[in-house]
């Protein structure tokens, strides 16, 4: 099954480069290009960090209290980590995916989420707080389910992106109705990226995803959880 999965996967690396540079690979050759492929693609859609579009325009609040701000910190670390592990998942279903139109959707999809998380970390240092210790663990383990999700075929991957955009937003829901009412600079990110979030669900249904599993979805929920409650605190 590897092995066709490979052959598939160099098909858009044909395309992608010339064809000249196209050459019989082994397994394993196929996937460090794929790998080197994805990354160096990802550096071409958004050169470094800069948080372009910042949607935070209004002035700072004035906090209540140090709790409260603390809260609103805790909130936008775990922001910072959903977005670490969208692109983490993006780009580990870039790994597999098949159809060049998917595959550059991906690429696309993760380089908004890095955008996000520049909104998000620069967020963090107005506040002065930190992100989450886990921080590569959450790309790292991501990036590997993305992978694994991959591996089922483009519309399975697909409707994975779907799922996670939904839950997404049902999340970024939850922390508006959280946040101080006046603490327009972080509502102002959240509601852009929620914003942007249903985009990418519905290309990614526009494209072909599949309908998951209920029991696909509640696990993608339990991890999502378990992240949530861990970068939270730490
Ligand atoms: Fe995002
Ligand atoms: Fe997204």
């Amino acid at each position: 099954m590897i092995e066709s999965i490979i052959r598939e996967i160099i098909d858009i690396k044909e395309i992608l480069v010339p064809l000249d540079e196209f050459r019989k690979v082994s397994v394993l050759d196929a996937l460090v290009e794929r790998f080197d492929l994805i990354f160096r693609q990802e550096q071409k859609c958004l050169v470094d960090h800069t948080p372009v579009g910042y949607p935070a325009i209004e002035i700072e609040k004035i906090w209540a209290s140090e709790s409260e701000r603390r809260s609103v910190i805790a909130l936008v670390r775990v922001n910072h980590a959903g977005e670490v592990s969208a692109q983490g998942l993006y780009l580990g279903q870039a790994m597999f995916s098949r159809d060049q139109n998917n595959f550059l959707f991906l690429l696309k999809a993760a380089s908004e989420e890095r955008l996000h998380l520049a909104w998000c970390n620069r967020r963090l240092k107005e506040l002065k707080g930190n992100a989450s210790l886990f921080t590569p663990i959450w790309f790292l383990g991501s990036f590997v389910i993305g992978a694994a999700v991959s591996l089922n075929g483009d519309p399975v991957s697909l409707g994975f992106v779907e799922e996670t955009e939904k839950q997404v937003a049902a999340h970024l829901d939850g922390h508006l109705a959280r946040i101080p009412h006046d603490d327009n600079r972080t509502r102002s990110i959240l509601q852009r990226m929620r914003e942007e979030e249903l985009v990418h669900g519905e290309k990614a249904e526009s494209l072909g995803g599949a309908t998951l599993p209920p029991f696909a979805s509640k696990l993608m929920g339990i991890a999502a959880f378990v992240m949530k409650q861990t970068a939270q605190k730490f």
